[in-house]
């Protein structure tokens, strides 16, 4: 028996195995409308075998994507064309799921493989904004733009933008939901005292800090159905001195468990900079953190992070350190990943792939 091919169900969404992809921006859209290309992209991965497929950090608003390329779901034929890919999805048997986030001051970018640098405005570029002024990185090689504060009623305009968002998300046929709340973008630039200095209700201690977040939660789950689960992705780390610890992300995980959050995905980094280079070793650490967040905060885990092996994914769920793994590039590298991992583990791969391949293999 594979604990990896169990299916799981929560609320009246039901997961036919413990795999799901991971979110992976492709700065391939134009005005933040889904194409072939995200329709391929995200199709395979279910026709692979995932359980789950996250759709990229998708925008609530033009000036919350990461690049002029990212997807979003402002407006109505974004969310016709995100449709269309998820009938595709759930045909196939996987649960379609998406991010939803704002990108606050580290918006306005260029792709990676265009050097990733801040866009000025003439360069499609768009201005950012923030708890307050501290920008992401002004010290390095790369400048980026000081973001502008946000005012209060500015926050509460943005909460009613997550709120259309997730009510066009529902609309797009979307059964998982989730906000991204890592990664130094808007929600979790609130969250770290390395970026929010404000002396307001919104800033200050934790409990502070957390106010943005746990407001924009509430807003979206008061309209996101009760029976469809919603996750939040946290930076369960900042790995950076003065940042947020997995304590602070535990207490965090505690209060979006009172708000009707169904599962913590566990990420890391992303606030500051200088953390970066330590990322890529550090991501193997969260997965451990997934497992102390679950058991602490009493609250179902994604762990996320250097996933590649099937009998290291079916360790991570029979050991109870997450109820689901993410995985990203090993995705990129392999769309069959699942129905491979299948095979490995002994599972009859028919329950897990469409039958015009399942009935042929295993
Ligand atoms: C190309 C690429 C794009 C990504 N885009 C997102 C994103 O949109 N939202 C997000 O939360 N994480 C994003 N990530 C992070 C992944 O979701 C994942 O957490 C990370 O790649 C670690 O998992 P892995 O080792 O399995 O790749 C991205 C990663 C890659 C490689």
């Amino acid at each position: 028996m594979s604990h990896l091919f169990t299916p799981l169900k929560i609320k009246d969404v039901t997961f036919r195995n413990r795999i799901g992809m991971a979110p992976m921006c492709q700065y391939s859209a134009t005005d933040g409308v889904m194409n072939d290309w995200h329709k391929v992209h995200l199709g395979s991965r279910a026709v692979g075998g995932a359980g789950l497929i996250i759709a990229e950090a998708t925008a609530v608003r033009a000036d919350g994507r990461i690049t002029p390329n990212c997807i979003g779901l402002w407006n109505d034929e974004q969310a016709e064309a995100a449709a269309k890919v998820n009938r595709f999805i759930s045909d196939q048997g996987a649960v379609a799921g998406v991010q939803i986030g704002h990108s606050g001051r580290k918006g306005s970018a260029a792709a990676p493989w265009n050097g990733g640098a801040h866009l000025k405005n003439d360069e499609g570029g768009w201005p950012v904004i923030g708890p307050g002024d501290v920008a992401f990185d002004n010290d390095g090689t790369r400048l980026w733009k000081t973001p502008a504060q946000m005012s209060v009623a500015d926050i509460s305009e943005m909460q009613e933008l997550f709120v259309a968002a997730a009510k066009r998300a529902l609309a797009a046929g979307y059964k998982f939901l989730e906000i991204h709340g890592a990664h130094g973008y808007l929600l979790h630039s609130f969250f770290t005292s390395l970026v929010n200095k404000r002396d307001d209700e919104y800033g200050g201690d934790l409990r502070g800090r957390a106010r943005m977040m746990l407001e924009t939660v509430e807003a979206v789950r008061a309209v996101w159905p009760e029976n469809l689960p919603l996750a939040v992705r946290l930076s369960v780390a900042d790995w950076i001195e003065g940042g947020l610890t997995i304590q602070d992300n535990i207490q965090m995980a505690k209060w979006l468990k009172e708000r009707g959050v169904d599962f913590v995905d566990c990420s890391g980094g992303g606030a500051n900079p200088k953390a970066r280079a330590s990322i890529g070793s550090r991501t193997a650490d969260q997965v451990g953190l997934a497992g102390q967040l679950r058991a602490e905060a009493e609250i179902a885990t994604m762990a996320v992070g250097l996933i590649t092996k099937a009998k290291q994914a079916e360790e991570i769920i029979a050991s109870g350190t997450a109820d689901m793994v993410l995985l990203g590039r090993k995705l990129m590298r392999d769309p069959y990943w699942a129905m491979n991992a299948a095979l490995e583990l002994g599972v009859d791969v028919k329950a897990h792939v469409p039958m015009q391949y399942g009935f042929y293999i295993g």
